[in-house]
């Protein structure tokens, strides 16, 4: 949280960061530098040899420099989490908040039930996990189907940390109520000029025209930056989270894969799209995974 903070206010250039067990280093290294325990370099810089150093892409894709002797934990969490923390000094670059897709999906690859139940495919690892990155981002977005079936909170509950902006897309007037009730974090609803969703005085609508039947994501993503939000969570549902991925909007893609199988159901993404080929499928630039509880994380930088 320190991180986030400082790098959302930072105007001078950053050479690197140093963080000692008791300190962050903006550009200054500490006395010692056998004190650092991590660091993360963008010009130049002294990282101590032993322990973790890395850097990061324009995607949020962190690449160690060097590992570090041990601490897989450590860099198991830099992975994870530090893109979001940094993430104003990614979008200076990319004009557009850095976006993360997380999903829970079973294992072969559905999002929720045919009905629309999803909860909870994900085990409580990944509600920690889903809850540490809300903490983390300064958006969450959601599109009208999932609020209407999920009557979702979009809160902080699971870690420390403030409520991110709630936002909801689409044109139905499904009820905010939960979203009200959980928290005063803003909520933010896109909508059409098609729309049927009522001005309230606790919602800010955005009225965004439609291309081709929907809201261009890149309009939603450029609207949220100008407002100075930096980083968003798109928590889905499927068709929200296709369109913005086929607009290139999503940075991140993280699926939790749980020990479970249904059959059908709705699917985690592209439900509208379809390739002839194999080699026509979605590649990600770099990818890993890691065990989750008893479950396995996916994430894909695009
Ligand atoms: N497993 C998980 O991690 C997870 C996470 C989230 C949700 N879910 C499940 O996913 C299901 C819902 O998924 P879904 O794919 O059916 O729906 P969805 O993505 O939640 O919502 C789709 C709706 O959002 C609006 N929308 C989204 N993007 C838009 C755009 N660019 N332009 C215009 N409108 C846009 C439209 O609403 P209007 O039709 O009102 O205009 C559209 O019909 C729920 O059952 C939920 O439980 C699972």
């Amino acid at each position: 949280m320190e991180l986030k903070h400082r790098a959302a206010s930072l105007s001078e250039d950053l050479e690197a960061i140093y963080v000692t067990s008791d300190r962050i280093f903006w550009n200054s290294l500490p006395v010692n530098i056998k004190d650092i325990e991590w660091s993360v370099i963008f010009n130049g810089g002294t990282p101590n040899p032993e322990t973790p150093c890395l850097k990061i892409e324009d995607n949020g894709m962190i690449e160690f420099l060097n590992p570090g002797s041990g601490c897989e934990n450590l860099r198991k969490n830099l992975r994870l989490y530090l893109p979001f923390c940094l993430a104003p000094l990614i979008t200076k670059k990319v004009g557009r908040p850095l976006a993360i897709s997380h999903f829970a999906q079973t294992l072969d690859g559905f999002t929720a039930t045919v009905s629309g139940h999803s909860k909870w495919i994900g085990n409580n690892e990944n509600l920690v996990h889903a809850h540490r990155i809300r903490a983390l981002v300064d958006a969450v977005i959601i599109g009208n189907n999932t609020l209407r079936d999920d009557h979702p909170k979009l809160n902080v509950r699971h870690v420390e940390g403030r409520d991110p902006a709630r936002v909801v897309i689409g044109d139905n007037n499904h009820s905010v109520q939960s979203l009200l009730d959980s928290s005063n974090a803003p909520i933010i609803r896109f909508v059409s000029n098609e729309s049927h969703c009522f001005e309230n005085e606790n919602i800010q609508h955005i009225i965004i025209p439609k291309e081709n039947g929907m809201i261009p994501g890149i309009s939603i993503m450029k609207s949220l930056y100008e407002q100075g939000i930096q980083s968003v969570l798109v928590e889905g549902g499927a068709s929200t989270t296709s369109r913005f991925i086929k607009e290139k909007q999503i940075d991140i893609v993280q699926y939790h894969i749980a020990p479970i199988l249904l059959g059908k159901g709705i699917p985690n993404f592209l439900n509208d799209h379809s390739v002839t080929y194999i080699e026509d499928g979605l590649r990600f630039h770099s990818f890993h995974f890691h065990p989750i509880g008893d479950a396995i994380m996916f994430t894909g930088y695009l």
